[in-house]
Parts: structure tokens; C-alpha cells; sequence
């Protein structure tokens, strides 16, 4: 009896702890993530976690021929990879030799930068903010998800949330404009549209808040450079997108290219450690930019990449993005004791964390769908038309020129006219240039039946050739109305695309002038990536509208709005300054000594056109604020109203913006900050309320040098538009 028990509990242990070498917990979908991940870590050698640590790069198109080298050098064990391709073949592919080859099976996790469609291509950033609409920029990114997730891609490296205010910078393309709270609210917006509820889905990616911290501050417009940031402009002014976007939930962040102040984002322990990990609490991981850690050496903060990986580790970049400091360096970093173990294992927990919230350890492959599944599906179309519509922001309309409605024969000049790859914009993924529509063509069809349209290149984007002045001169002469498309291609923004000057080349100025002449109305249609100098064209122009870069849907919304079938609806989410020598040049500057002196004594000090500032085809008037208490104690709240009426010919869109104002304060405080917008239809004759809920200490406050938040008693004024009301803080 005694021998038959033995036995049977041998078959039992061996069975139990066969079952267990087979099926570790981390492997079991019921366990709760983190005790799947302390199992896992328990497992892991030094080297296996050092290599989760690192991303290398996986192809570079989808020709099989090239594809074979790229896989065979990548390890079993490597964390993450970025991923060029645009079905999830090669993925699956590389993705079958980490959990097959590697002794832990630890999914890759595969990243890519989708900023602003991933092949469905929907408006630059910059543009999206001009909607004011968080809820449609949420679907647009949604629509990015999903494409980009059924095409093999986990881990998208947006939204870039650096607050810019130097259209030298190529980058402001890439980011939501000037301000500060408007750069929250679209984080806020595309972190839900890319995780969704539950990042594990099929149709969800890992958001990542990019360039963590002050990018935006390159000095003079220069990528790549140094940023001078006060500890108190830090925090009021670059830090609050950041702080959103992780309460948000953004399951990553990319550590920045730039030195603040000294000590470059990727080497900036307080940043990354003392305020994202301590602070905020945030649980994902950091992943170094392209090259940020190794270029601690040219920044001057480190001899060598040994030292570079050391100073990155130490302050909080948990992966290593194409610097091979990591992967050499960090595994020796923790035998000499330089690098804590336990510093390591968060590192490692962190990037596990992320694996298991996106389901990877329990589905790591990408189901095979067909294009047509996935791409350009109509609802995704649709997100993206609306999206680039709303976007177009009427600068000027002189004399009703717009809507144009009534012209016989309309001549479209200019580089943009006939453009598609450089309607897509910077970062376009893997939009395809063919399947955008040319502005010339969306007017066509428009106009099909009822106008005729014509179209003369008249000059390329630069250069000195004047050989097709002549002929665009003839169709504008032959014409009642010349549309002049002018702007930037696609590469003019971006990164490493900085420009000395935000005017347009002297070729398209010249090409302006001379179709001027002609005495026809011109209506000035720009594409670019950032604010343009504008103080010559815009006296020749009679309106000027920009469609900024569009995207896929290219000139279809912009036709729809010169037609009138649209009413504009777009303001500004970045300042036109008049010249490019009033850079940095933006609405909420600090008040100053001399508010009525200190003026450019040979060119205007004001913008050409301000922050927030768009026209419609119809007029609102805005009636007089209402507030519910002039005076009320902290701890209280209070809502103000307005109403806005419809006084014009038909149905618009109005999006009021709130700002606050606190003339004496512990510091000198913004002139203006905006706190809340909202954006409704008004229909004709019709008046709407609108409604600001102020919770002072979110709206009011300030914060401090360390990002601690004060709220003072006192005189607060609140502003819409023209209109301003008084309102007092009390103990
Ligand atoms: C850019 C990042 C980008 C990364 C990966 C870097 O050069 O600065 O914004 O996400 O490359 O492509």
C-alpha cells in the first residue's frame, strides 16, 4: 500500500511539475498581469533582460527579396523592433522566432511612427487642432489603430505634444500649436482613440508622448539643438500635455533630443524619474528617440556610449531606440555595480507591463486580413474628410469673395494645384501618394456642370525658372477668378526640416504679383506644415484660406468649402506672425514692463493673424457674459455663460475659446490663457448658449517652478473674444 502511494505521488510530482515547466504562470491568461510578470522576471537571465531593453529596426518595404538579411541578424530575445512594413507577414514572421527560438518566448513588441494615419492619411497634427473638435482627432486616431494594428504594428510613436512656437522649427508640423492647453486636450484625445479601452484589442496601439520634455524649445528653430527652459516655464508651459497624457493613461513616452537647460531630456533624472515615475506614477515604459542616448556624447555629457547608456539608464530611459548602447554596455553596467539590479528589473517590469496590456504574451501574432479589411474602409474616409474639412481655416474674405459660387471659369495655378505627394505631409506612414485627390481634380469635380476649370502649373515650389509665368498668366486672363495654390512640400516640415524664414520662396511671391495684374480676383489656397510669412501676398489676396496638409482626402474638402457646400469652421491653433523676425511670437506671452512701448520700430509688433483666429461665411455675435457669482471662496465653483447668435445667411459652426486672466499674481502670469473651447452648430437665426464650468483651482492657478499648483485670492478677469467679466477669489 505504502509503495503504491509513493508511486502514485512520483507520477503526480512528476506530472505537476512537468504541467509546470510547460505551462509557467506567466503563460496563463487568467493570472493577474503582475503576477505574470514577477514570474516571468524571476525566470530571466541578466542578458534576456537586457535585450527586452532594446529596439533594433525590421525592413524597409515589402519586397521578400530584402527581407531575408534583416530577419536572420535580429536575436529571439530582442524587445522590440520598428516595424516598416505594411502587413503583418514579416512581423509574424520574426515575431514566431522570438516565441519559438528564444528560451522564455517573450513576444517582440513592434512600434512605428503613425502621427497621422497610418495608410488611411488624415491631416498633420498641427492642422487637427484647428478643428477644435478632441472627439473627431479621437476617431482619426482610432482609424490609425486599427489600420495600423491589423497591419502588424502594436506600439505607434504619437502623439508628439511639444508646445512649439517657432514655425522655423520643421516639427510644428508634427504637434497640436502654441499653447499649452490645447496641446493637453488633443493628448488626452489621441491617447483614447489609439489604446481605446483595452489595448489588447485587435484594433488599439500603445500611444507613446513624444519628446519628452521641451523639444519644442529648440533654440531658434534648429532641430536637434539646445533649449533654454526655465524650471518655471517647464512646468507652465511644456510640461502640462505630458502630465495629461499619462493621467490619460499613455502606456509609453519618448525621452527628447534636446538639452534643457544643460542637462539633455534623455540624461534628465528629474524629469524622468523624480516626476514621470515618482510623481505621476507612470508604470509603462520611456523608450529612448533615434540615437538620443549615444548622442549624449556629442552633447558633451558623456566620453563614450558605455557612459552615454549609463547616465540614460540611470535617469529613467528604460529602452534603448537604435543606439546599441544597451545591448552592449548595460549587462556590464550591472556586473560592475554601477547600475542596480533592482533599477534594472523595474526597467525590465515596466516593458513586460506594456507586452502583457497589449495581450502580446497571449496572442503575440497579427491575423492575416486583406488590405481592403483593413484599409480606406468608408467610415475611416469619412473620419478623415471631416477631419481635414473642419481643419481649413478661412484667413481672409475680403468682399465675399468666397463662397465661390458664381464664376463661369475658375483657373487653379500654382505648385499645389496638381500635388499629391505633398498633400500627404510630413511622417505620412505608409499613405500612398496615388490614391490622393489633386486639388485640380476635386474642383472639377465640384464644379462638374457648373463651372468651368482650368489649370496652369505657373511655378515650381522654388527655384528661379519663370518659364510658366506666361502660360498660367493666359489661364488666369482667360478666367473670372483666379484659386492660387501656394505652399510648402511635404519634406519642408518635419524633422530635420528647420527653415531660416517662414516666407514662401520668392518664386511664388513673384508668381502672386504677376497674376495680379491681371485684375482678377485672387483666392490665395496655401499647403504647409507651419504658419507662413505672409506680409506680401496677403494684400494681393482677396481671401486666403489653408488646407494645411490634408492628407488622403487631399483637395476634396478644401473644394467643397470654396463652393460653399461647406462653411468654414477652422481657427488657428498656432499664431501667423506678419514677419519672420518677430519669432517666438505667440498669444499667451508673460505681461510686461511697458505694455504700450518696446514695439519693432520698423514693422508692426502684432501678428498677422492670432492665435485662435478663423472667419466663416456667415457672422456670429456674441452677446454679454453672464457669470453665476462675481465672487465666491475657494473651494468653489462657478459657471460663466454667453450667448452667440447666427446673424448672417446661413447655418456655421462657431467654437468659442475661454481665457483667463490674472492681472497681479505671485508671478507675472501669461496675458491671456486658455482654459476651455467649445464648438457648436449655429444655425441661421439661431442663438446658442455656451457654458464654461471654472473649477479655480484647475483654471485659475498657477504652478510653480516644480510644478506645484497655487491658487491665489483676488481679481481674476475671464475672457471671450472682446468681452471680459470680473470675477474675485476670497478665503
Ligand atoms: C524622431 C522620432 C521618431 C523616431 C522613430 C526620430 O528621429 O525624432 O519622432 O519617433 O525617430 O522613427
Amino acid at each position: 500500500m505504502k509503495k503504491v502511494t509513493l508511486l502514485l505521488s512520483l507520477i503526480a510530482l512528476t506530472l505537476f511539475s512537468g504541467y509546470k515547466a510547460e505551462n509557467p504562470l506567466y503563460k496563463d491568461a487568467k493570472q493577474p498581469i503582475e503576477k505574470r510578470i514577477e514570474d516571468l522576471l524571476a525566470r530571466m537571465t541578466l542578458e534576456e533582460k537586457v535585450m527586452q531593453l532594446n529596439q533594433f529596426t525590421l525592413g524597409r518595404n515589402d519586397n521578400a527579396n530584402n527581407m531575408a538579411d534583416p530577419v536572420n541578424d535580429i536575436p529571439a530575445q530582442i524587445g522590440s523592433l520598428i516595424y516598416f512594413g505594411s502587413n503583418a507577414d514579416l512581423r509574424n514572421k520574426v515575431q514566431k522566432k522570438a516565441m519559438e527560438q528564444s528560451r522564455l518566448g517573450i513576444p517582440i513588441i513592434f512600434g512605428y511612427d503613425v502621427i497621422h494615419g497610418f495608410r488611411t492619411i488624415y491631416p498633420i497634427s498641427l492642422a487637427q487642432a484647428c478643428a477644435w473638435n478632441p472627439k473627431l482627432v479621437e476617431q482619426a486616431c482610432g482609424v490609425a489603430a486599427q489600420e495600423a494594428r491589423m497591419s502588424g504594428v502594436d506600439w505607434t510613436f504619437s502623439p508628439m505634444i511639444d508646445v512649439a512656437r517657432d514655425g522655423r522649427w520643421g516639427r510644428v508640423a508634427e504637434g497640436y500649436g502654441e499653447d499649452p492647453y490645447t496641446n493637453a486636450v488633443f493628448t488626452v484625445a489621441s491617447v483614447k482613440g489609439y489604446q481605446g479601452k483595452d489595448m489588447s484589442s485587435e484594433k488599439n496601439v500603445a500611444a507613446c508622448l513624444k519628446h519628452y520634455v521641451g523639444y519644442g524649445a529648440s533654440e531658434a528653430g534648429r532641430d536637434y539643438v539646445y533649449s533654454e527652459i526655465s524650471r518655471q516655464t517647464l512646468w507652465d508651459t511644456y510640461m502640462l500635455p505630458y502630465e495629461q497624457g499619462v493621467k490619460a493613461g499613455a502606456a509609453t513616452l519618448m525621452s527628447s533630443f534636446n538639452d534643457i537647460s544643460g542637462t539633455p531630456g534623455s540624461a534628465n533624472h528629474y524629469t524622468l524619474t523624480e516626476v514621470l515615475k515618482n510623481r505621476w506614477k507612470h508604470d509603462g515604459f520611456v523608450v529612448s528617440d533615434w540615437g538620443s542616448i549615444e548622442q549624449l556624447r556629442p552633447q558633451g555629457v558623456a566620453a563614450n556610449k558605455k557612459e552615454a547608456a549609463l547616465k540614460a539608464f540611470i535617469a529613467g530611459v528604460e529602452m534603448d531606440m537604435m543606439n546599441r548602447c544597451y545591448d552592449n554596455h548595460l549587462g556590464q553596467l550591472v556586473t560592475e555595480g554601477k547600475v542596480p539590479e533592482n533599477l534594472l528589473n523595474d526597467a525590465v517590469r515596466r516593458v513586460l507591463r506594456v507586452k502583457f496590456r497589449l495581450g502580446l504574451f497571449d496572442r503575440p501574432y497579427t491575423r492575416t486580413t486583406t488590405e481592403k479589411q483593413r484599409f480606406y474602409l468608408p467610415e475611416s474616409m469619412k473620419i478623415a474628410e471631416q477631419l481635414a474639412e473642419e481643419s481649413i481655416v478661412l484667413l481672409k474674405n475680403q468682399n465675399k469673395t468666397l463662397p465661390l459660387n458664381k464664376a463661369a471659369k475658375i483657373a487653379v495655378i500654382g505648385p499645389i494645384a496638381q500635388t499629391k505627394w505633398h498633400l500627404l505631409g510630413s511622417w505620412a506612414a505608409q499613405g500612398n501618394a496615388e490614391d490622393v485627390t489633386t486639388v485640380v481634380d476635386a474642383l472639377k469635380a465640384e464644379y462638374k456642370g457648373k463651372a468651368e476649370v482650368t489649370y496652369a502649373l505657373g511655378c515650381d515650389f522654388d527655384g528661379q525658372d519663370k518659364k510658366n509665368f506666361e502660360e498660367a498668366k493666359n489661364v488666369a486672363a482667360n478666367a473670372d477668378v483666379v484659386v492660387l495654390c501656394l505652399g510648402e512640400k511635404k519634406n519642408w516640415s518635419g524633422e530635420n526640416a528647420s527653415r531660416s524664414t517662414i516666407a514662401l520662396p520668392q518664386i511664388q511671391e513673384e508668381l502672386a504679383v504677376e497674376l495680379k495684374k491681371l485684375g482678377k480676383p485672387v483666392i490665395l489656397v496655401l499647403s504647409s506644415g507651419r504658419p507662413l510669412e505672409l506680409n506680401r501676398l496677403e494684400p494681393i489676396s482677396d481671401a486666403i484660406l489653408t488646407m494645411w496638409h490634408p492628407g488622403t482626402p487631399g483637395g476634396k474638402p478644401l473644394a467643397r468649402v470654396l463652393s460653399g457646400r461647406v462653411n468654414p469652421s477652422g481657427k488657428l491653433s498656432m499664431t501667423f506672425p506678419y514677419s519672420t523676425g518677430q519669432i517666438p511670437i505667440y498669444y499667451n506671452y508673460r505681461q510686461s514692463a511697458r505694455p504700450h512701448q518696446g514695439k519693432y520700430q520698423d514693422i508692426q509688433s502684432t501678428p498677422l493673424y492670432e492665435f485662435a483666429h478663423g472667419l466663416s461665411y456667415t457672422t456670429f455675435q456674441y452677446g454679454d457674459l453672464k457669470v453665476s457669482a462675481t465672487q465666491i471662496k475657494r473651494g468653489e465653483k462657478l459657471t460663466v455663460e454667453i450667448p452667440v447668435s447666427n446673424t448672417g445667411d446661413r447655418d456655421g459652426v462657431e467654437t468659442v475659446h475661454w481665457f483667463i486672466q490674472d492681472p497681479v499674481s505671485t508671478i507675472s502670469r501669461p496675458i491671456k490663457e486658455l482654459k476651455y473651447f467649445e464648438k457648436q452648430l449655429v444655425k441661421k437665426g439661431e442663438t446658442k448658449i455656451y457654458q464654461f464650468d471654472i473649477d479655480p483651482e484647475r483654471d485659475l492657478s498657477f504652478v510653480d517652478g516644480d510644478g506645484k499648483r497655487f491658487l491665489e485670492t483676488g481679481d481674476y478677469n475671464i475672457l471671450v473674444k472682446n468681452k471680459k467679466i470680473k470675477i474675485e477669489i476670497v478665503d
